[in-house]
């Protein structure tokens, strides 16, 4: 099977140029000027940018959390990533029973995804509770499942304490493993939490109050501090969502510290004011970290546009707004935390970054493409245009405008979190190791056509 994209604006973190693409089997074969090469297929990509396929590095499908289930699985949550211009994926796994190994969920997670997913995926592990066993698995889980990556909470029910995450950062340094962390001070949120409940302040707006910008930084701070005690270099927070958090990390970097930072569009795009929506409706906007204000949203731009910040991910975790959202109407606490967006994260950055000219087109494919690639062990196979690498490929059509609207969206779920937003570019074709499967943005791929990707240490 051939295919040969002529014509296009082929476009890297680094490049912009001119040129064809050959691919066969699977891989990028050819890149060059007026490719005569006989093919199964030609897409004319004039005027349009072929860029490497997006890599959403967190998401969150088939999660179980109380009472409910994100309501996306591998299959449907993996034709939304690949009609907005994403081949692959990396799942945050979620917690198993009380005291289980990584294995289990290792185990858990490939039976919901193999032979479902139509991107390419791989998983996350998921640290419950830290002692010499967990530490001790850790080296397995990395060569035999090409698992390189845990997270570990600072909140929710199975917190990490200090000095067991200084024990992961000394373990993970040994192995060359990346440890991501939600960052949050858990003492400050409970008590907030209790305080607002038991005065009868439910409303979700409380959700947001109840977990402040200062509960975010000082828990960056922390794990940075721990960090270096540890004189460990792959911390990497997720979903950054404050400028408090920014500047810890800014200043670590600035101090020769390396530290990781991910950012999602929720908090670039949307702020706290949804909260405050009428008919319940900030229960759409009910996650973890909270939406902070404009002035954090602006922060965060110019924290990837300066290179502080460098992966945008989305986080996606759906619970329907009708149904699972709706056991928070009366008490924030009791409301499941999370929003859809792997289907818009792409047309979101390139619409509201690169053409509003927050950020560059190569920052875009940086961010969204290469970086997550490189710091999670799959560069140079995925995350690039190259030659050898696999041909996983986004073409977006800069002229195509869109308005997102819940029904013209793939993801399982009763709303989208952007409803109304107008994008001017859009995703028309998403290739992933050679075969098209969306185009136009409609999903014409096949179930079960997404690998496992084993990824490799740093
Ligand atoms: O609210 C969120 N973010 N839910 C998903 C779990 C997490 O903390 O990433
Ligand atoms: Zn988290
Ligand atoms: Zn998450």
């Amino acid at each position: 099977m051939s295919l040969l994209i002529k014509n296009g604006v082929i476009v890297t973190a680094s490049d912009k140029y001119m040129g064809d693409i050959f691919i066969e089997n699977e891989i990028i074969k050819e890149i060059g000027l007026n490719i005569t090469r006989v093919a199964d297929e030609i897409i004319d990509a004039k005027g349009k940018y072929v860029i490497p396929g997006g890599i959403d590095i967190h998401t969150h499908f088939n999660l179980h959390v109380g009472n409910a289930v994100a309501n996306d699985d591998f299959y449907t949550g993996t034709i939304a990533a690949a009609c907005g211009g994403t081949t692959t994926i990396v799942d945050h796994m979620g917690f198993g029973p009380e005291g289980c190994n990584l294995k289990h969920q290792v185990d858990v997670y490939h039976e919901y995804a193999d032979n479902n997913a139509v991107v390419d995926y791989g998983f996350h592990g998921v640290i419950q509770h830290v002692d010499d066993e967990i530490l001790n698995e850790m080296k397995e889980i990395i060569d035999d499942c090409g698992i390189q990556s845990f997270k570990g909470y600072l909140t929710y029910d199975y917190k990490i304490d200090d000095d067991k995450m200084i024990r992961v950062f000394e373990r993970l340094k040994e192995l060359g493993g990346i440890t991501t962390i939600h960052c949050e001070n858990h003492g400050s949120i409970q008590y907030l939490r209790k305080k607002f409940v038991d005065k009868g302040f439910t409303s979700p707006k409380y959700h947001c109050l109840s977990r402040p910008v200062e509960a975010e930084g000082e828990a960056v701070n922390r794990m940075i501090k721990l960090a270096k005690i540890a004189n460990y270099e792959g911390l990497y927070v997720v979903h950054l969502s404050t400028k408090d958090g920014l500047e810890h990390i800014k200043k670590a970097r600035e101090s020769g510290q390396n530290v990781y930072a991910e950012t999602c569009p929720q908090y670039l795009l949307l702020d706290e004011s949804k909260y405050e929506l009428e008919n319940n409706e900030g229960l759409k906007y009910i996650m973890s970290p909270p939406l902070r204000s404009a002035e954090n949203c602006e922060a965060l731009w110019q924290g990837i546009s300066d290179g502080y910040i460098q992966t945008i991910a989305t986080d996606h975790c759906p619970f329907s707004f009708n149904r699972d959202k709706q056991l928070g109407k009366s008490d924030f606490t009791k409301c499941p935390n999370g929003a859809p967006g792997v289907e818009e994260r792409m047309a979101l950055i390139f619409s509201e970054g690169v053409m509003k000219e927050r950020i560059s087109i190569n920052k875009f494919v940086e961010v969204c493409c290469t970086n997550p690639a490189k710091i999670f062990g799959l560069y140079p196979k995925k995350g690039t245009i190259a030659v050898g690498s696999d041909a996983d490929i986004a073409i977006i059509d800069p002229n195509k405008e869109v308005t997102f609207t819940t029904d013209k969206l793939h993801s399982n779920v009763d709303y989208t979190a952007y409803e109304g937003f107008r994008l001017k570019g859009y995703p028309i074709f998403t290739i992933l190791r050679g075969k098209i499967i969306s185009k136009d943005g409609e999903f014409v791929g096949e179930k079960g056509y997404g690998k496992y990707l084993k990824r490799n240490r740093i």
